[in-house]
């Protein structure tokens, strides 16, 4: 079979990639080869997301850029056939195609298991499309082959879906209701990781904590549980999850924090807001003070634990005096990473017809007061671990020659001079300097000991 070539373009979250790893797997033995660059390429699939409005623009966009690529292609007696998948694919449908004709393939986050089928069918028949949005009872994570090597970081989704309904977020309706994947096939995809060079394995899900399943005893485990079990494959070296909801940390979780030494001390539990108020009218089932309790039994159990967080600036309703709270906690907590947003109303949910819609202008002034504050703690972190020697995971090479990339245990991103067999492996890194987001560092020595006996 002569190979054919895919882009991918991922939006968005964690998911995303996930799921972009997971649908070149399953094209994989139809021929298909992942490259670089859309042009030329005879499958082009936008893996899309819905979260902010901003995020569902840029898909038409992009769609419209590859309209002369896509008539080029022809022009040369070639067919480009375009995808759209994830979570603008199921919340337009077909409304997408009638703005953007181009369009062969319209697929939800839960039927990306079919593309192959989906494919076939529209290079078969002339004028065939295909849509599927719907959310199988047959979950598809039944369906997906085990994946191809990713290198020594690698994402496993455990858990999909929300059942959470915040008022502003779409999550609960483009995922659908919350799955969580049995103990077995979760522990069968980490080992095959492991075995494909992974030493670090990032748990996924929308809301990873809230995940309990099925195990081989027929009990319903809770997630510290899988962490522990999770802790035992040989030559893992690193143990993450994201994204976690406050309401989901448990006393189990705190517990695992402080027994797993794998279990990196670094955890992005958003919190969006400060205001008791706002909390409670975007529905998120915490107030502040049960958030901080929260960080403070983290940080008892794992002392060098380190959060980030997410905050949605300028929610319906909030006053100047609400999002000064928002700006305390900021402080109070001191973020080593954040991500921070302006609301953006999403259709059908129940922010978006609330009323005291907040004007953009004093969006954008808060968000950019927010960033600041943000950034502060952000650098004074990074500061910090000027001096401090720190274990490094090498997951990719750097821009000049000769040097690698990794992370830090609470995920700074470090530069440093070193060997490309480092590459993989877990190093002593003292760090010399910060540069605008991330830190330089000098080879200490090798720690990980499964490398070092090579
Ligand atoms: N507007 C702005 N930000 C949003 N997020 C989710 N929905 C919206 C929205 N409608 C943010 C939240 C969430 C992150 C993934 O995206 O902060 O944690
Ligand atoms: Fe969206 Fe809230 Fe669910 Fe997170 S917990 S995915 S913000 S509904």
């Amino acid at each position: 079979m002569n190979d054919k070539t895919v882009f991918i373009k991922t939006y968005g979250c964690q998911m995303n990639v996930y799921d972009t790893m997971r649908m070149k797997d399953v094209l994989a033995p139809l021929g298909y080869v992942a490259v670089e660059a859309p042009a030329g390429a005879d499958l082009v699939i936008l893996n899309t997301c819905h979260i902010r409005e901003k995020a569902a623009e840029k898909v038409y966009s992009d769609l419209g850029r590859l309209r002369p690529l896509h008539q080029a292609k022809a022009d040369a007696g070639g067919r480009m056939i375009v995808a759209v998948a994830g979570c603008v694919a199921q919340a337009e449908g077909e409304a997408l195609r009638r703005r953007m004709p181009i369009v062969d393939i319209i697929l939800g986050p839960q039927t990306y298991h079919r593309l192959p089928e989906m494919v076939t069918r529209v290079l078969r028949e002339a004028g065939h499309t295909e849509c599927d949005t719907t959310f199988p009872v047959d979950p598809k994570f039944d369906h997906l082959p085990l994946p191809g090597g990713e290198g020594p970081s690698a994402f496993l989704a455990i858990q999909e879906g929300c059942d959470r309904f915040c008022t502003y977020c779409v999550v609960p309706y483009t995922r659908g209701a919350e799955y969580a994947r049995p103990v077995v096939s979760i522990l069968e995809e980490a080992r095959h990781l492991v075995a494909a060079g992974a030493r670090e394995i990032t748990l996924l899900g929308q809301n990873v904590n809230a995940w309990a399943g099925e195990a081989p005893d027929g009990r319903t485990w809770s997630f510290g549980r899988l962490l522990r079990d999770m802790a035992e494959i040989p030559g893992l070296g690193r143990l993450r999850y994201t994204t976690s909801h406050p309401r989901s940390v448990d006393a189990d979780l705190v517990a695992a924090h402080r027994d797993v030494p794998i279990l990196m001390p670094f955890l992005h539990l958003p919190i969006q807001s400060g205001s008791n108020r706002i909390l409670h009218a975007m529905n998120r089932g915490h107030v502040v003070a049960e958030y901080l309790n929260t960080v403070a039994a983290l940080k008892a159990a794992r002392p060098d634990m380190m959060l980030s967080s997410d905050f949605i600036v300028g929610f319906p309703g909030e006053t100047e005096a609400e999002f000064q709270e928002t700006l305390d906690l900021a402080k109070a907590v001191g973020f080593v990473q954040a991500f921070s947003f302006k609301y953006s109303p999403r259709p059908g949910t129940p922010a978006a017809i609330m009323p005291g819609q907040i004007d953009d202008a004093v969006k954008v002034e808060r968000l950019a007061r927010l960033q600041v504050v943000l950034a502060e703690s952000q650098a004074a972190f990074n500061a910090a671990c000027v001096g401090q020697v720190m274990p490094v995971l090498f997951e990719r090479h750097g821009r000049y020659a000769g040097q690698l990339v990794g992370r830090s245990p609470t995920m700074q991103g470090v530069f440093a001079k070193a060997p490309a067999h480092f590459m993989g492996t877990i190093c002593d890194v003292r760090i010399v300097a910060v540069g605008s987001n991330s830190l330089q560092g000098v080879v200490d020595g090798v720690t990980d000991e499964r490398k070092a006996a090579e």
